[in-house]
Formats: structure tokens, sequence, C-alpha cells
């Protein structure tokens, strides 16, 4: 399977923090925005990645992650010159994903709970139809919405809706099989002007090709759109690593524990970052390495 973060748009309602940066570079607590999705990816055992950004961001981000090598990833870099729409990825990403099936993460979403791994693992070799993951909210109005049965069965996914009865947001992580290209392709804009990815949902749905995976309490899913979220966000990952003494989305300790690299790999990674507590907790990891389960 292959992974798509798709790390575009302008970020305008982060005016001005994002007026000359990309806000997939604006900090979380310790790390970039952009280590949280391309932590979960990394987590479903996906190591061929593809990052789509604007003209402008794509370059710094390029900065960051490199070509993944030194993570044991394959990263790779495409523009969207305009924010069309998020199925606009699969078409913009034709040619990365070839034959295989595709994990679509967005680029400012937060996947944080007990065996998420477990989760993604499971879906990370999808060979056919589609999954989606939902999260009960407070506020369905800003999200695309799915519309159950009275056995939790999905009937249809509306874009965010002025009135629903349900309160399972569709989360900016999908899973899809190969037709998810040529769906895209197919479509059309929306009144909005989009490219929806609610409408990618419906066709497979409707295919009876949709499984909605329930992120229970336990879960939390964040975004980091907004000055709010964002420190939301941090706040949130700063108490859990303080508490724990773990890292939430470390990259260069997820490629290490994976065995996407090997310990002179890690250890160089560790050495790169000096003196920061980041640095200080790869040396320690190398060191004694983790108990967590
Ligand atoms: O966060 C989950 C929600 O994401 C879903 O519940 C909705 O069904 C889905 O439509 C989407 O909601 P929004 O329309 O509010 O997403 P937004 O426009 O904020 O875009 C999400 C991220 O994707 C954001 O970081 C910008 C990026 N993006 C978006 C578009 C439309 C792109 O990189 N390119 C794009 O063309």
């Amino acid at each position: 399977m292959k992974g798509i973060i798709l790390a575009g748009g302008l970020g305008t309602r982060l005016y001005p923090l994002t007026h000359s940066i990309s806000k997939q570079l604006l900090p979380v607590y310790d790390k970039p925005v952009i280590y949280y999705p391309l932590s979960t990816l990394m987590l479903a055992g996906i190591r061929d990645i593809l990052v789509i950004s604007t003209p402008r961001d794509l370059p710094m981000i390029e900065s960051l992650l490199g070509d993944g090598g030194r993570f044991g990833l394959r990263i790779s870099y495409r523009k969207q010159d305009a924010p069309r729409g998020i199925s606009e990825a699969f078409i913009i990403g034709e040619d990365f994903i070839g034959g295989d099936s595709v994990c679509l993460i967005l680029g400012d979403n937060f996947f944080y709970g007990h065996d998420l791994t477990g989760l993604l693992k499971r879906h990370g070799d999808l060979k056919k139809g589609a999954v989606v993951c939902a999260y009960h909210v407070n506020d369905p109005s800003q999200y695309g919405i799915v519309e159950v049965d009275a056995r939790r069965r999905p009937v249809r996914i509306v874009e965010k809706p002025k009135a629903t009865k349900s309160s399972w947001a569709v989360t900016g992580l999908y899973f899809y099989d190969n037709k998810v290209v040529g769906i895209a392709k197919s479509l059309k804009p929306s009144a909005r002007g989009e490219l929806e990815i609610t409408e990618v949902n419906n066709r497979y749905l409707t295919a009876g090709e949709l499984s909605v995976e329930y992120l229970g309490r336990g879960f939390s899913w964040l975004d980091t759109g907004s000055p709010e979220a964002l420190i939301t966000a941090a706040q949130f990952v700063q108490t859990i690593e303080k508490r724990q003494g773990l890292k939430i989305a470390c990259i260069e300790e997820i490629a290490f524990k994976m065995d996407y690299i090997n310990e002179g790999q890690f250890g160089q990674l560790a050495e790169k970052y000096g003196n920061s507590d980041y640095g200080r907790y790869l040396r320690h990891v190398l060191e004694y390495g983790t108990e967590d389960v």
C-alpha cells in the first residue's frame, strides 16, 4: 500500500502564522505538524509516501524530510497548484499509486489512542473497497458526517450538514483500493468548487464497498488548522509526553522500532539533534530502549 500526505491548502485560518511558512511546519509542542500524519502512515507499515503541497511550501517540507532515506522511507513530492479538493490527491498521485491500494491522510490530522497501531496494521494491507475512520464530535456541521441506520451501518455521508442526527465525523484518514484513481478522475467539482472526498466515499458506499471504522472514546482525533486547535494539540502532546516520558509521533523512534532503520542509522539521527530534549530522548531510546507496550 502507498501513502499520501495531503499537505496543501493556504492555511488562511492561521494567518498571519502561515503568511510565509507552511502550516505543516508549525510546531505541535516539540515537533512539526507533519510529523504526526507521517508517523501514522509509518505505523500502518507504509514506507512509500507522496507528499502533496503548494508550490511555495513543497521545498520547505522537502528540506525537512528529504527523500525519507534516513527514516527508511521513500518520500516523493508533487505540487498542487490550487486547493481544488482533497480527491485531487489521487489524480496528482496517479503515477505514484500505480496499481496499488492507497492510504490518504490529511496533513493537519492528529491521531492518538490505544491500539492505533493495531487498527492501522489491519487496514494497511487493504486489497478491496474502502475504509474510513469515524469519530464522535460535538460540532457535526464542520465535517463530512456518516449517517447510520439503527445497527450503525452507514447509509450516506453528507459534507458539512446544516442539520443531522449523526455525530460521527469522517476523519482525515482514508484507505482505498486502486479503483479510487478512476473514481477521482470521474468527479465534477462541487458547489464550493472542490473534488470532494465525500463524493468518493459515497461512491464506495453505494457500491457496498465502504467500511466504517468507529474510533471509540479512548481515541483522540485532533486537527491543527486554527490557532486554538494548534495550542490544544500542543498541550495534549505535552501532557502525555511529560507524564509518560515517551514521545508521540517521534518518527525517528518509530523508524527504529519498525526496523525501517538499524541501530547505527538511528544513532546518527540521535546525534544530529544534539543537545535538544528531542536529541536526548533519542539517545536515551538508543541506550536503554523503551518499555512501552
Ligand atoms: O478533517 C476531516 C474533514 O476534512 C472531513 O470530515 C471532510 O469530509 C473533508 O471534506 C475535510 O473537511 P474540510 O473541507 O474542512 O477540509 P479542509 O478544506 O480544511 O482541508 C483539509 C486539509 O487538506 C487542509 O490541511 C488543507 C488540505 N487540502 C485541502 C484541499 C481542499 C489540500 O491540501 N488541498 C486541497 O485541495
